[in-house]
């Protein structure tokens, strides 16, 4: 273990291999030889909690049958979070302009969407209230992350009102509360729409349970993580679960390009499904 220039001790070369295999493993992210003071930054003040005395030391305790609980706070720590209401506007304006006017006269009956990287729940919550407002039809919308955590607070629904700038102030008005009190500061997102959104923890990495088909998935922000082959794999599953014609978003720094069949693209970091 060295120490960095901002007094965050860094694991050594060995140990950071270890995390690095194991994050791999685990969450299908591979994290760079460069990011060894990220790994530290995130996991050195649970080093001190567990009163481990390196890298070395921790990296056993979570691999121990008593580390299970630990394992999972350190990968819930790896993942990047970062994430706010109506991020990349042009989505939720195609969603509502482009897609949801048409479905009554396609005949369909039910519009199936699923966020499958939903961080603290504001993607999906974005999705819901303009759902709420738009779509003519009977709508479902499931919402997943593999940090539980973050699962958590996203059904809680609470965000502090710094956050919320970019909710239109009539959505805000009808599916927001302001917080008083203790919560004063806060908002909440209403109970019809918390409600109405189906928050669970899924890996992308891993296979997924059967779920039905989608005519939406938003993946947005969360293969930029991932290797090609990672991402390949991802995308197969993930073309699984749309209906013929289903529609995939994702970052708009995030290509697909030359990694997949399966999508064709449609607009700026949206993709139609394409015959398989
Ligand atoms: C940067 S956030 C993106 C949130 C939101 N989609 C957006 O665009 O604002 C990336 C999210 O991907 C999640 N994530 C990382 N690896 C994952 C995996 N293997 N399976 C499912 N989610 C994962 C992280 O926990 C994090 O919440």
């Amino acid at each position: 273990m060295s120490v960095d220039a901002a007094s965050v001790p860094l694991p050594s070369d060995k140990e950071f291999r270890l995390f690095q295999q194991l994050i791999h493993a685990r969450l299908g992210i591979f994290l760079p030889d460069q990011k060894k003071a990220l790994l530290s930054n995130r996991l050195w003040k649970r080093l001190q909690a567990c009163e481990v005395k390196d890298f070395a030391e921790y990296y056993r305790y979570i691999q121990s049958p008593q580390g299970g609980m630990e394992l999972n706070t350190a990968l819930e720590l790896i993942t990047t979070n970062e994430t706010y209401f109506f991020r990349e506007q042009k989505h939720f304006d195609f969603l509502r302009d482009d897609i949801l006017p048409g479905l009554k006269s396609k005949g369909q009956r039910l519009f199936r969407v699923w966020s499958a990287a939903a961080s603290t729940g504001e993607e999906p919550y974005s999705i819901a209230m303009v759902l709420a407002d738009r779509c003519p039809v009977s709508w479902e919308l499931l919402s997943s992350d593999v940090n539980a955590k973050v699962i958590e607070k996203a059904r809680l629904g609470i965000y502090p009102e710094l956050r919320i700038r970019y909710i239109p102030q009539n959505y805000l008005h009808r599916f927001c509360r302001k917080g008083i009190g203790p919560q004063a500061g806060n908002i909440r997102v209403n109970q019809e729409l918390r409600q109405a959104v189906d928050f669970f923890t899924l890996n992308l990495h891993e296979d997924f349970p059967d779920m039905g088909k989608f005519d939406l998935i938003f993946l947005r922000n969360v293969l930029i993580y991932f290797e090609n082959d990672n991402k390949v794999k991802i995308l197969e599953r993930i073309a699984k679960c749309l209906a013929p014609d289903g529609l995939l978003f994702v970052g708009h720094s995030e290509s697909l390009h030359g990694l997949t069949p399966y999508f064709a693209p449609i607009r700026p970091a949206i993709y139609r499904l394409s015959a398989r």
